[in-house]
């Protein structure tokens, strides 16, 4: 037997038990003729006490960091107590040694403030996952893996496994594609996630599925995005969209009791599309803090009546306003004092290239009443008291304005937004806050192909209000510039994502289940009918053999646990993730494969 204890078990009252111990060397620090050693396992640290007796065996066999060892001997009180550690009042006075295997000085230490750098980390990864700050993010994961798996079995959820070796699934990015060494010149794809195979278990009767599930999706990498990545994929029979939110807020309630004692007791709030797009400039909004976007262009008076469009804020003969399709603004709690430097500095930020603004236009409200601003010259203090009024701002704020065209001027002021809630410290790790965003729109707008795509996915269904208009509405956009006009530009799906903290952890929708409806949306996709039964014909038949209404929606795992943890990154909480050009650095991976695979595949490479 290798080890009687782990090292992170022995207490004081374990004091003078025989015990044998095994794992890796952390430290060793010799005092004359007795050493310590700090013995590492999964579990914690065991100091190990070397007296007299063994200094020639350890002079013979000298050990080195991250050495395995196992050793034996008896448990006994520290004369130097260590209280950071659970295991700091005992240390092992060692009998016998045994050096399991040797190492090699590792790459970088193996500490919580560790020197080696991203790149080497991942080469090395092995190592780095001996690290308590990446185990701890593994063990949150598995935490919460248990959890969803517990609330999900007790709500009667059934975990089936769906194939990866798939024809390809539309989800909005590219496929990855395996080729088939029995059918040359086939392909499979990996699949972007088992949507119309949780379908099909509906139309099987399976009315409640779950899977935590890789997913597979060739999209540029950002921090929380990978080429595979982990989702929790539910789908459910008979069930109206209130049905969904309410089970799932229920799962992801349970995760934050299970996994970090937060009793979350309030209802999630809700939100529609529009509103946060509106007010908060994207459809993942952060509601931590306030700080809501006002459109100073489409100003309503204080009774709620609409004034002319731009009337708050035009004929002050301020071009830069007058000639803006948009104009934002958003007043910042208690920064009317900000110096002319610190207002130079924002105005940077926005026009970095990233953010790509022409200005900023401030308006500092003071806090005896007065206004005090960028564009004095055009505005006087009614106005200025007017568009402050309007922007919910208080003395003491400062407003901060931003003009441009539409789509552009929305995001750099949500962007701006986020920026100003994370300096003034409104972002905090350790709050959380749900939120469901509601009625996204069915259609997008695809400029290159003059086409509508699907928001979500061609499965999702409509509001049943808005079905009419799909189905009596020819999809074609005669005038690319008014696609906004387009009857299917208002049609809102029974769609809904989960949005925690500004990110989007999940999504989901009440699908089509009529073979009618679901051809009809392919057709207003631009597929014909050809295209359709040979991409989806399994589905469309399927569907003829008495699909239920069903709905669900899939969770982004891996962006649950890092937000959990309090980390924007997903990467810390993979065991084994890509880098950002989608490499695997520890395989080397993607990479060549030698001639005889590819004939044997029927494939010649021609690189272009
Ligand atoms: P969707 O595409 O919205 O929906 O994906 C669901 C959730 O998965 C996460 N996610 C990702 N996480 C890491 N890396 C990626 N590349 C990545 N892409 C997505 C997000 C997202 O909210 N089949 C539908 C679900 C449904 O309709 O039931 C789907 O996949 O957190």
């Amino acid at each position: 037997m290798y080890r009687t204890h782990t090292c992170g078990e022995l207490r004081k009252t374990d004091i003078g038990k025989e015990v044998s111990l095994a794992g890796w060397v952390q430290t060793v620090r010799k005092f004359g003729s007795i050493t310590f050693v700090d013995l590492r396992d999964r579990y914690g640290i065991t100091q190990l006490l070397f007296g007299d007796d063994l200094s020639d065996l350890l002079a013979a066999n000298p050990l080195g960091r991250e050495f395995v060892i196992q050793v034996k001997g008896s448990v006994s009180e520290r004369s130097n107590k260590n209280a950071n550690i659970p295991t700091g009042d005992v240390e092992i006075k060692v009998g016998s040694l045994s050096i399991l295997n040797k190492a090699i000085t590792p790459p970088f230490t193996i500490q919580d403030d560790t020197d080696g750098g991203d790149d080497l980390r991942m080469k090395f990864r092995y190592l780095d996952l001996r690290r308590n700050e990446v185990k701890k993010n593994l063990e949150l994961r598995y935490a919460v893996n248990r959890a969803t798996r517990d609330y999900l079995h007790a709500n009667h959820f059934m975990d089936i496994e769906t194939p990866f070796l798939i024809k390809s699934t539309p989800e909005g990015a590219r496929d990855f594609v395996v080729p088939s060494r029995m059918n040359a010149g086939q392909f499979y794809a990996l699949p972007q996630s088992p949507q119309t195979f949780k379908q099909l278990l509906m139309v099987s009767g399976y009315d409640r599925y779950y899977q935590i599930v890789k997913c597979f999706r060739d999209e540029d990498l950002r921090a929380d995005r990978q080429p595979e990545f982990t989702q929790i994929d539910c789908e459910m029979s008979f069930v109206e969209q209130e049905d969904i939110l309410n089970m799932f807020e229920g799962l992801i309630k349970y995760i934050f009791k299970e996994v970090k004692d937060i009793e979350y007791n309030e209802k999630v709030e809700r939100m529609s599309w529009e509103d946060a797009m509106w007010q908060y400039g994207n459809d993942k909004p952060d509601i931590r803090f306030d700080m809501k976007i006002a459109n100073l262009k489409s100003a309503f008076k204080k009774d709620g009546e609409l004034l002319a469009k731009g009337e708050l804020i035009n004929g002050a003969n301020f071009p830069v306003f007058d000639n803006a399709e948009t104009v934002v603004a958003i007043a910042v709690p208690g920064c009317s004092e900000y110096t002319r430097k610190q207002v130079d500095e924002l105005t940077d930020w926005v026009k970095r290239p990233q953010i790509g603004m022409q200005g900023l236009v401030n308006i500092k409200c003071n806090a005896d009443g007065s206004f005090k601003s960028s564009v004095d010259k055009f505005y006087d203090g009614e106005k200025l008291k007017a568009i402050a009024a309007f922007s919910n701002a208080k003395p003491g704020d400062l407003i901060l304005i931003l003009a441009g065209a539409e789509e552009r001027t929305r995001k750099a002021i949500s962007e701006l937004r986020l920026e100003l809630g994370q300096r003034l410290g409104f972002r905090k790790k350790n709050e959380f806050k749900l939120l469901w965003v509601l009625d996204f729109p069915l259609f997008e707008y695809a400029e290159e192909e003059n086409r509508w795509v699907a928001r979500h996915h061609p499965f999702t269904a409509p509001k049943p209000d808005h079905i009419p208009v799909m189905i009596n509405n020819n999809p074609l956009i005669e005038n690319a510039a008014e696609y906004l006009k387009h009857p299917y530009a208002n049609i809102k799906a029974n769609a809904y994502d989960m949005v925690l903290n500004g990110n989007e952890i999940g999504g989901g929708s009440i699908r089509i289940f009529q073979r009618d409806l679901q051809e009809k949306m392919f057709a207003a996709l631009g597929m014909t009918k050809e295209e359709s039964l040979y991409k989806f014909g399994f589905l469309l038949g399927a569907f003829e053999y008495g699909a239920p209404p069903h709905g669900g929606l899939a969770f982004g795992f891996d962006r649950l646990c890092a937000i959990l943890g309090g980390s924007e990154s997903i990467r810390d909480f993979i065991a084994f993730p890509k880098n950002n050009s989608g490499r695997d650095v520890m395989l080397d991976a993607p990479s060549n494969i030698d001639d005889k695979q590819l004939k044997e595949l029927s494939i010649q490479l021609h690189i272009q």
